[in-house]
C-alpha cells in the first residue's frame, strides 16, 4: 500500500422535475442534473487511522455520526473489495449541496467517494460498476430506493428514468425558468418512502391511484417538454403536487412556498425529491418573474434559491444561486 498517495472523485446535485415516489413503484420520472452544484472527495494515505473530514463530521471513521453511517459502511465495503481494510487514510468531503434537501446529496456523496476510492486504488470504474456501488449505498440509507438519485448524480444530461431500466437521455429545448427553493427544513426521504409504502400496504385502493396519476402526469410532462409547452408543464407540476400532498409527503412549509409561487406568477409549483421538507420548484415564463419569485420565496422563509433557465438545461452551467 505504500505506493498509494491520493485519489479524487467528484459528483453533482440533481433535481427531480417530476415522478418522485411513483418511481419507486415502477412509474417513470424525469430528473435534471445540476453539474454546477458540486461535491468533491479527496483521499490521502495517512500514517495511522482512517479519518473523515466533512462539514458534518470530523474524526475517525468508527465514530462517524448516525447521518454518516451509510457513507461509513460504503467505505468499509469498498476497502474490503480492494482487500485493504486496514488502509490508513484522510478522506475530505467538500460539498456545495445542502444535505437532505431533495437535491440528491446522499447519492452524490456516495458517487464522489466511489470515484475517489477507485482512483486511489488505481482501478478502472465502468459506469455500470459505479451505479452498482451507488445503489448499494442508497439501499443502506433509504431502504428501498428506485435508483433514480444514483442514476442522476452520475449523469450529465436530463434523464427519463424507469426503475431497473437503463436511463434514457432526454433532450430539452424549452423556454422559461426553473426556480428552486430550499424550505430550510431537512427532507426525510427514507421516512417519506416508508410512509408511502405503509399507505400502499394499508389502503391500496386509496393510494395506488395517486401513484398511477403521478405516472400519467410524468408521461404528459414528457410530451409538454417535447412540444416546448411551458404553460402545460406548469399545470402538470401543480397537479403532481396535489397527488404528492395526498400521499403525505409534502409539509406545511413546502405547501406554503408552492402557494407563494402560484400567487407570484409561477405557471406551476411542486416539491422535489423525497419531501417532508427539502426543496420545491416552480416554473416562470420570464427571467424577471423568476427573480421576483425568488425574492418572494426568500421573504416567505426559503433559506436558499436558485434560478435555472430551462433553455440552458442541457448544460446547466448557468444556475445562479443566492443564500438568504
Ligand atoms: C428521492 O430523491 C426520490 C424518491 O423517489 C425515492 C427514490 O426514488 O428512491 C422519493
Amino acid at each position: 500500500m505504500s505506493t498509494l498517495q491520493s485519489g479524487l472523485g467528484t459528483s453533482h446535485a440533481k433535481i427531480i422535475l417530476i415522478g418522485e415516489h411513483a418511481v419507486v413503484y415502477g412509474y417513470p420520472a424525469i430528473a435534471l442534473p445540476l453539474p454546477s452544484v458540486q461535491i468533491q472527495a479527496t483521499i490521502r494515505t495517512a500514517k495511522v487511522d482512517q479519518t473523515i473530514h466533512s462539514r458534518y463530521y470530523d474524526g475517525p471513521i468508527q465514530g462517524a455520526i448516525a447521518e454518516l453511517s451509510g457513507i461509513r459502511r460504503l467505505i468499509q465495503h469498498l476497502l474490503l473489495h480492494f482487500d485493504a481494510v486496514d488502509q490508513a487514510f484522510d478522506l475530505t468531503i467538500k460539498s456545495q449541496l445542502p444535505a437532505e434537501r431533495g437535491m440528491g446529496s446522499s447519492a452524490a456523496t456516495a458517487i464522489a467517494i466511489i470515484r475517489c476510492l477507485f482512483d486511489f486504488f488505481k482501478k478502472p470504474l465502468t459506469h455500470q460498476l459505479l451505479l452498482q456501488w451507488a445503489n448499494f449505498s442508497e439501499h443502506i440509507i433509504h431502504g428501498n430506493p428506485s435508483g433514480l438519485d444514483a442514476a442522476t448524480a452520475s449523469a450529465q444530461t436530463p434523464i427519463w428514468f424507469v426503475k431497473a431500466q437503463v436511463p434514457q437521455e432526454l433532450k430539452l429545448n424549452v423556454p422559461g425558468f426553473l426556480v428552486i427553493a430550499d424550505s430550510g427544513i431537512k427532507g426525510k426521504t427514507g421516512e417519506a418512502v416508508r410512509l408511502v409504502a405503509q399507505h400502499v400496504r394499508d389502503m391500496p385502493n386509496h393510494y395506488r391511484p395517486k401513484l398511477a396519476a403521478l405516472g400519467t402526469i410524468t408521461t404528459k410532462v414528457k410530451i409538454a417538454l417535447a412540444k416546448a409547452d411551458i404553460e402545460d408543464l406548469g399545470q402538470l407540476l401543480t397537479a403532481a403536487q396535489t397527488n404528492l400532498q395526498a400521499l403525505g409527503v409534502s409539509s406545511n412549509q413546502l405547501d406554503k412556498l408552492c402557494q407563494v409561487a402560484l400567487a407570484n406568477q409561477a405557471l406551476g409549483a411542486k416539491l422535489t425529491g423525497g419531501g417532508q421538507g427539502g426543496c420545491m420548484i416552480a416554473v416562470t415564463k420570464t427571467a424577471a418573474q423568476a427573480q421576483r419569485l425568488s425574492n418572494a420565496l426568500q421573504t416567505a422563509g426559503a433559506t436558499q434559491t436558485w434560478i435555472q433557465p430551462l433553455s440552458e438545461i442541457h448544460t446547466l452551467k448557468s444556475a445562479r444561486g443566492s443564500i438568504k
